[in-house]
């Protein structure tokens, strides 16, 4: 007995010493690297999440619960006391199951286009900051949520060239004013196909599917494979049968116009590329498509009809992180130049700084639904900032100014302080965070009491009230302020006071960003 204790203790001892020996050998050869590449004044490489930003994880907490508000279905763990199930027959028609996914806005319509950005956006986000994301008790509840678009957009894509865009007339849904759970209308659906085919929506939902297997590849590995499978042969689709949804569907065009396909294209096969490693998807945004869609050197504005800066970004993770023999690729370079000149467009002291701006500072490009564009911009700023950091690059050159890193956070930090609070009106734009918000958000469900019985058209009562919301649409990032910085807090005044789904991905991004010390994982896998 004695004998053997001891020799298995020696056993045990050697072992110790061998892996000790190893952790010593990997900090020798890590602290040689980094001393290796670094480049003269660049700073430190962040270590792992350090100390929170009391400020930045309260209103990150707060920005998740919009998802939750805008979910489809029957609600499992439901957390919103005036929430319940809904449209548990969408799909039923067709045979399928339509009942997850989320409520585009204020409204019931279910957009398949701006739907899976959200989920495009909400996987980045939380493959770039799942461990901030983590430290302050928000991971579980983004993959939920992204997992309750994931759900229903794999559903929608029942055969490799038919995608369901759509659930919901919005002439019907938006001539009645009632709550989810009260709904009785008809719920169409609408498609693309080889015949009327929609490469914008179908790259947009294998680009989701692609990100979001990212996501699930260790917790579920089963679902991410059958994500995997979807998104490529969704991009199939998209590539071989070429035109925009809103040419083959005139009727979206009244609320989802897209503008093009070819960004979305580069953007799945840039998410392909990273979800699989495969060559083919890189050489398809560095080969003829790249000089066809990139539109490389012209800052763009990232948005749910626009995802060439997004492109830029997350193409600019490989020539800062990848394999050499790619990272070097002279088209991938142009791609990273790009993206560094959406930045120098962004920087307030750049010379190539953009006039879009308030008096005070903020991003402002359209009167409707104003806050996207600030927040999707400083998103991607300080996504750049922090690739920038962990790869140990100094600085970026604008027009032979430099600038560093926390030039771009101070960018992405101000613009993230005007919408909680920082700004001439004095009110948080994210409802339900600090004390003065908006109290009529245009939301259906917020707008009614959760006793109330109201149809179709008596609900209008609810829309005309002088009350505010019975209900607070916790999390709901509204359309924000003119650019004169005015604001007028009005249930009826849809441009300024709408929320939307996808406003909430970009500002959750934006806000797990900051909640620590910036860094990013050098690879998602
Ligand atoms: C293809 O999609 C169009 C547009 O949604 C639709 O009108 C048409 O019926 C669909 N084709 C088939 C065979 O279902
Ligand atoms: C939709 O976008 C296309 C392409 O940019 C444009 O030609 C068309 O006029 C737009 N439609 C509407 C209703 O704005
Ligand atoms: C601010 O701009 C809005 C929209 O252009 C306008 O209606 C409003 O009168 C302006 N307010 C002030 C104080 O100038
Ligand atoms: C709300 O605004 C819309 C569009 O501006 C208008 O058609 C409608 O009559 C308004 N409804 C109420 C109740 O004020």
């Amino acid at each position: 007995m004695e004998e053997k204790r001891r020799s298995r203790g020696w056993c045990g001892w050697f072992l110790v010493l061998i892996v000790l020996a190893a952790v010593a050998f990997a900090i020798f050869y890590a602290v040689k690297q980094k001393m290796h590449k670094s480049d003269s004044g660049a700073a430190p490489v962040p270590g792992p999440p350090g100390a929170v930003t009391k400020k930045y994880a309260d209103a990150l907490k707060v920005a998740m619960q919009f998802f939750d508000i805008q979910k489809s279905g029957k609600l499992g763990n439901n957390r919103i006391s005036w929430r319940g199930n809904s449209a548990l027959d969408d799909g039923s028609q067709a045979r399928l199951d339509l009942s997850r996914g989320m409520y585009d806005a204020g409204d019931h319509m279910k957009f398949g286009f701006p739907m899976a950005f959200t989920a495009t956006v909400l996987s980045w986000t939380i493959l770039e900051y799942g461990d901030q994301m983590k430290v302050v008790n928000q991971l579980e509840p983004a993959q939920d949520s992204l997992k309750w678009i994931t759900d229903y957009l794999v559903n929608a894509h029942p055969t490799d060239n038919v995608l369901y865009i759509q659930v919901g007339n919005p002439k019907t849904d938006h001539s009645c004013w009632e709550r989810p759970e009260d709904m009785k209308e008809e719920r169409p659906l609408t498609q693309v196909n080889t015949s009327s085919p929609g490469s914008d929506v179908a790259a947009e939902t294998a680009a989701a599917l692609a990100a979001a297997s990212l996501v699930f590849r260790t917790a579920d590995s089963a679902y991410s494979t059958a994500l995997l499978k979807h998104a490529k042969q969704l991009f199939t689709f998209a590539d071989k049968y070429r035109s925009s949804y809103s040419q083959s569907i005139p009727e979206v065009q009244t609320f989802y116009n897209s503008t093009g396909y070819g960004d979305e294209l580069l953007w799945a096969a840039s998410w392909l590329y990273h979800a699989t490693g495969e060559r083919s998807y890189f050489e398809y945004v560095t080969g003829k498509n790249g000089e066809d869609f990139a539109n490389w050197g012209s800052p763009t504005w990232f948005s749910w009809d626009n995802k060439l800066a997004g492109t830029q970004v997350l193409l600019s993770r490989v020539s800062f992180f990848g394999a050499k023999d790619i990272a070097n690729s002279d088209v991938l370079q142009k791609y990273r130049e790009s993206a560094e000149a959406v930045m120098c467009g962004l920087l307030p002291k750049s010379p190539t700084a953009t006039a879009s701006r308030t008096d005070n500072g903020l991003i402002w490009i359209s009167q409707w639904n104003a806050l996207q564009h600030p927040v999707a911009s400083a998103f991607l700023a300080v996504i750049y900032s922090d690739y920038m950091l962990t790869s140990r690059t100094a600085k970026i050159s604008c027009n032979g100014n430099n600038f560093r890193p926390k030039d771009l956070r101070k960018f992405a930090i101000s613009q993230a302080d005007y919408v909680l609070g920082d700004n001439p009106m004095k009110m948080s734009y994210l409802v339900g965070y600090g004390d003065k918000y908006p109290q009529y958000v245009h939301h259906r469900g917020a707008s009614i009491p959760a006793d109330a019985t109201a149809g179709c058209k008596d609900g209008f009562k609810w829309l005309k009230s002088k009350d505010p919301n019975p209900n607070i649409a916790m999390g709901a990032l509204v359309g924000g302020p003119f650019l004169n910085e005015s604001f007028v807090d009005s249930r009826n005044n849809s441009m300024q006071t709408e929320p939307s789904t996808y406003n909430s991905a970009v500002i959750v991004g934006l806000l797990s960003s900051l909640v620590t010390t910036s860094s990013v994982v050098q690879s998602f896998t």
